[in-house]
């Protein structure tokens, strides 16, 4: 299939996924509106046409936490990122070197922190979830430092999971999941040579590490279901924020009162997100609850986003509505599940000929110049 769009890559991507894995990265929880709305309300956000400014000169650059970036996109953490492609943590963390913006390693990856910080020559950032279990919090958080992470993304919007039917319609979880799998995968044999043969292990690195025994993907559900904890509170990350030197990023808020908590709790930046449509449905998507945050607290921490970006033009909304940064997280598996980093890096160079265009129409030189006023107030 050819790919000229970044969206060709979801199409690739579920041809050559066994249908479990397409839909668990694919899927949002109960009926998936907010899902649908975060691509929606995003592309809905209308761009300002300027003309004859001498646009000969243009930078994507930027710079977050000392990091200079080659534009304001990063990876967002993405659980079992290699059960897409085999180490696919690794390939997706060497394209995003390659291409100079930050890699994000979730707590459930499949390679743990040491294979894929020791794999790219930038640091890697770590995502870390609030668990039941503070001892493998600490362990982890050990492990990140030894790898020289520098900065960790703190997830808070999973207290519990929400409900994701479409992952028991696949059959990646429920009854005879196992099975099932086993019978996808055998019908998806390049993806079945690549990841299932050739990927091993499949278990959640940073886990198994910690318990000094394989933490199979079987495990996983019931290891993330025994280990969310939903008495969370701002007390319960201050231990994390003595311990842990480096910039600190609070991902997973959506409303102005938690972003003014962030501040006052000393985050360097907070990560406005609804996990991709993931956990709550119902809740606005980001494009909705972004510009009041960015009133809120631009200024006072830097202000990353997510949730919906599918292309340059997504990015260049972000920035101008008042973040810092966009994350993206499906657009980059459907490239990696197609072909590996050269598909995120494809994928990467798509973004950046998208934003460029974008820029030059709306007149913005640098990323400082993307604003409220590069949008178009009324709806288009
Ligand atoms: C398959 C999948 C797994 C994810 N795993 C994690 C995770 O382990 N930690 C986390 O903080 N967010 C996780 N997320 C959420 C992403 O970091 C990000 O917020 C989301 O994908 C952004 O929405 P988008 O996919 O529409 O770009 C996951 C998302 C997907 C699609």
């Amino acid at each position: 299939m050819i790919i000229s769009a970044p969206t060709d890559y979801r199409q690739a991507a579920k041809r050559r996924l066994p249908p479990f894995l397409f839909h668990y990265a694919d899927g949002g929880s109960y009926a998936e509106r907010t899902l649908r709305r975060n691509v929606e309300d995003l592309a809905d956000i209308g761009l300002r046409q300027r003309v004859l400014k001498d646009m000969s000169s243009l930078s994507l650059e930027t710079e977050l936490f000392g990091e200079k970036l080659s534009m304001p996109v990063a990876l967002a953490p993405v659980g079992l990122t290699g059960m897409y492609a085999k180490r696919g943590e690794v390939q997706a963390a060497r394209a995003a070197t390659k291409k100079g913006i930050p890699f994000t390693l979730s707590t459930v990856s499949v390679c743990p922190i040491a294979e894929v910080a020791g794999a790219v020559e930038r640091p890697i950032w770590f995502q870390l979830y609030v668990l039941k279990d503070r001892g493998f919090m600490k362990h982890v958080l050990e492990r990140a430092k030894e790898a020289g992470v520098k900065t960790l993304v703190f997830t808070v919007d999973m207290p519990v999971p929400g409900a994701r039917y479409r992952d028991a319609h696949s059959g990646m979880s429920g009854k005879h999941g196992p099975m099932r799998r086993v019978l996808q995968a055998a019908m998806h044999p390049l993806w079945a040579w690549d990841v299932g043969l050739n990927g091993r292990p499949h278990d959640l690195g940073n886990v198994s590490d910690y318990r000094g025994q394989p933490t199979e993907l079987e495990d996983y559900i019931a290891w993330l279901g025994d280990n969310f904890d939903p008495a969370i509170s701002w007390k319960d990350l201050e231990w994390i924020r003595e311990f842990w030197d480096g910039p600190m990023i609070i991902k997973g808020i959506l409303d102005p009162e938690d972003a003014r908590d962030a501040v006052r709790f000393g985050a360097d930046g907070i990560v406005v997100s609804n996990h991709g449509g993931r956990q709550l449905d119902g809740v606005p998507s980001t494009a909705r609850a972004l510009p009041a945050i960015a009133d809120a607290v631009k200024g006072d921490l830097k202000i990353l986003a997510d949730s919906g970006v599918r292309n340059g033009l997504d990015v260049v909304r972000m920035i101008a509505m008042g973040a810092d940064t966009a994350l993206i997280g499906r657009a980059f598996i459907y490239a990696l599940a197609t072909s590996g980093e050269s598909g995120v890096s494809h994928l990467l160079e798509l973004f950046e000929k998208e934003m460029r265009v974008a820029m030059t129409l709306t007149g913005a030189r640098s990323i400082a110049d993307l604003t409220q006023d590069s949008l178009v107030s009324e709806a288009w």
